[in-house]
């Protein structure tokens, strides 16, 4: 038998968490970012579900990092509109971005010189990307209007010309910031009569006033709250990815016997130990303490010792119906019908569901569900 470690991945979910999207948007437009893989999903995979929804109910366009997103994409035969969401890295890229007919944003001076000198030859829509306070990428505000005048002088730049933004605290429920970043776009957008491209997940969620033309949403399309407060919307977001082991060997311990390296958890009473496939050598957190959730046949429990590569441990001691080969859930929704939140155990590891979801690493294969074509896609990605 195989190891029994795998990401399920249910393209339903995601089709319902990208119809919980677009019906938060209104009569804004809701792209799907599916950078990183799809935050670790499959970019492909993701996309083709997104793509093959009827139309009106697909996202009108995607959203990555960098060309060579853009490119796996378009060899994967993904032929929606793809924002590169940083633009180009070099001027050399502005060729494949006009061959594979992708958008992109313009965040600096070199980025935008190398737009006037390519002369397209046929329209590439650009978003011109402002730091209205994330300070990170981005024009300062106060030089957009030139950028944009430079740029709407290119009859092939003028027609998909927007402006964007990114928030750095619309998962807070303070709003202060959030508002200061807002009115600023605002402000440039009626001066420049602009389009507007702000809100990620978390305003796309709680901040309708945000929403502009564009919403951007990333990680609740994969079924992670990123609401400090969770809302009545984002409590609807169904989990996409369940990663999925077993039960390989059980100890019984006496009270007081360490498990694991460093010997960090010692047995509080006679308790019985699951060791389980699933090791950070897979892309669990190492960083996961004594006590991070688990699923076990259904029932939640707790890790028990460090993380190793290959293995972790679990304590089973209350959970009598336990044998090798019983599931495991690490997140996710269980056979049993419970759900663990991805954003649960990021908590016990002192991090956040993106980096756990993006850190799965290849060696789990990802198993995909819920497509229309019949049969389960296996992809094997070692
Ligand atoms: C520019 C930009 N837009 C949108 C997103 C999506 O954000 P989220 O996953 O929080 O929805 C990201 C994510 O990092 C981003 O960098």
């Amino acid at each position: 038998m195989a190891r029994p470690l795998v990401a399920d991945i249910d393209l339903d979910a995601l089709r319902h968490n990208y119809a919980l999207a677009r019906g938060l948007a209104g009569d804004s437009q809701a792209l799907a970012v599916i950078k990183a893989d799809a935050y670790g999903h499959g970019a492909v995979a993701c996309a083709r579900a997104l793509e093959s929804l009827p139309e009106g109910e697909r996202p009108p366009a995607f959203a990555v990092a960098c060309l060579e997103e853009a490119e796996a994409l378009r060899l994967g035969g993904i032929e929606s509109p793809i924002v590169l969401l940083e633009g180009i890295f070099e001027a050399a890229e502005l060729a494949r971005v006009e061959a594979l007919g992708l958008w992109m944003a313009v965040h600096s001076e070199w980025q935008l010189q190398a737009l006037l000198e390519h002369r397209p030859a046929r329209p590439i829509p650009v978003w011109v990307k402002v730091d209205s306070g994330m300070h990170r990428l981005g024009f300062a505000p106060e030089q957009v209007e030139s950028v944009w005048q430079r740029l709407a002088a290119v009859p092939e730049y003028a027609t998909g010309l927007q402006l964007m933004s990114h928030f750095a605290t619309a998962d807070a429920v303070d709003a202060g910031y959030f508002e200061t970043q807002l009115e600023r776009m605002r402000d440039l957008a009626q001066r420049l009569k602009a389009p507007l491209c702000l809100a990620n997940s978390p305003a796309t969620l709680a901040w309708p006033q945000s929403h502009g033309s564009w919403v951007r949403p990333g990680v609740m399309l994969y079924g992670s709250d990123p609401l400090e407060r969770p809302s009545e919307a984002s409590r609807r977001l169904q989990p996409v990815m369940t990663l999925r082991s077993e039960i390989i060997a059980l100890r019984d311990l006496a009270e007081g016997e360490p498990v694991g390296y460093a010997g960090r958890w010692r047995a509080p009473r006679p308790s019985r130990i699951a060791v389980v496939a699933c090791g950070y050598g897979d892309g669990y957190d190492r960083h996961a303490v004594d006590g991070t959730p688990v699923l076990v046949a259904g029932r939640c429990t707790a890790i028990a010792g460090k993380v190793s590569m290959d293995m972790l441990t679990v304590d089973v001691t209350d959970i009598p119906e336990a044998r090798i080969g019983s599931e495991v859930i690490l997140w996710g929704r269980s056979r049993h019908g419970a759900v663990l939140s991805v954003d649960e155990v990021a908590r016990h590891c002192d991090t956040i569901s993106y980096t756990l979801l993006t850190g799965v690493l290849p060696r789990v294969p990802r198993r995909y569900h819920g497509m229309a074509d019949p049969g389960t896609l296996v992809m094997n990605r070692t």
